[in-house]
């Protein structure tokens, strides 16, 4: 599919942060696209830009240089409140911090974006989900009285029930036992696979990964390797060729900072 009609086009991305008289890159110059539908597994080692480039797609960190486009709009040219407003209707993040109110209900959390927007609630929307997500017996509750694995789902349904076509996950089932991050992730795939959304999913596990459609493997702030994933690919399978993908990466530990200008 040509790039003028991704989702989601990312054009040389690079991002760097300040480390004492150095500035480490996070990202250099990055490229990528997502269409309608894709669910896309980014994997990669510990530091090798994965949030980064999460937070620069959510508007959440600014890059240095590079492009970032969003159905076709560039995002720099979005001020602090069109990119939240964005935020809540188009781009749904669930980070691992999940940032409920304590003294809400579990249900006016998952509700509250959609209240800030002056919307009303599909309430039958707002139970199908959390049913899904096996939360629908705590939406009276307060988050406090959650464990941690339930706050995660709740965080997961405030962002699910804003729709948003491109969804941006950063490795959302790391409170999840095995079997609600299995739920999550047929969630996921039936949102892509039944209402065309884009889904960026950061994860270590493979056993997470394989539920995508491709896996984008970084390393050192770039892409070192795609692949599409057949249908029910082994996790132990990809786990592998991630392994020997990651083993015949280029090194730039040498360059890995820079000195600041
Ligand atoms: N706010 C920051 N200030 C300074 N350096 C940062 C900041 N955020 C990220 N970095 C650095 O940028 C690099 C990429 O970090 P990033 O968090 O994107 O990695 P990651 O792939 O998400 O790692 P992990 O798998 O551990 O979550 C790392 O070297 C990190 O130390
Ligand atoms: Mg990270």
């Amino acid at each position: 599919m040509p790039a003028s009609q991704a989702t989601l086009l990312i054009k040389k991305l690079v991002k760097t942060f300040p480390a004492g008289n150095q500035r480490i890159q996070a990202l250099r110059g990055l490229s990528m696209q997502a269409h309608d539908s894709d669910f896309i597994a980014i994997m990669g080692p510990s530091g090798s830009g994965k949030s980064t480039l999460l937070h620069c797609i959510a508007g959440l960190c600014q890059a240095d240089t590079g492009e970032i486009y969003l159905d076709g709009k560039l995002l720099a040219n979005n001020n602090d409140r069109q990119m939240t407003a964005l935020r809540r209707q188009k781009i749904g993040v669930i980070f691992q911090s999940f940032n409920l109110l304590p003294n809400l209900s579990v249900g006016d959390n998952i509700c509250l974006p959609i209240y800030a927007d002056g919307k009303k609630v599909d309430k039958d929307k707002l139970y199908s989900l959390a049913k899904r997500l096996g939360i629908v017996d705590k939406l009276k509750r307060r988050p406090a009285s959650l464990s941690g694995g339930e706050q995660q789902r709740a965080a997961i349904a405030r962002t699910l029930l804003c729709e948003p076509s491109l969804i941006l996950a950063d490795e959302p089932t790391g409170s999840l036992d095995s079997i609600a991050g299995n739920q999550f992730c047929e969630l996921l795939r039936s949102l892509c696979e039944e209402e065309k959304r884009s889904i960026l999913l950061v994860t270590h596990e493979p056993s997470v990964a394989v539920w995508a459609k491709k896996v984008i493997v970084l390393h050192d702030g770039q892409k070192i390797g795609q692949l599409e994933l057949p249908e029910q690919m082994p996790a132990t399978e990809l786990a592998h060729i991630y392994r020997e993908i990651i083993a015949d990466a280029p090194r730039f530990s040498a360059t890995a900072t820079m000195p600041t200008k």
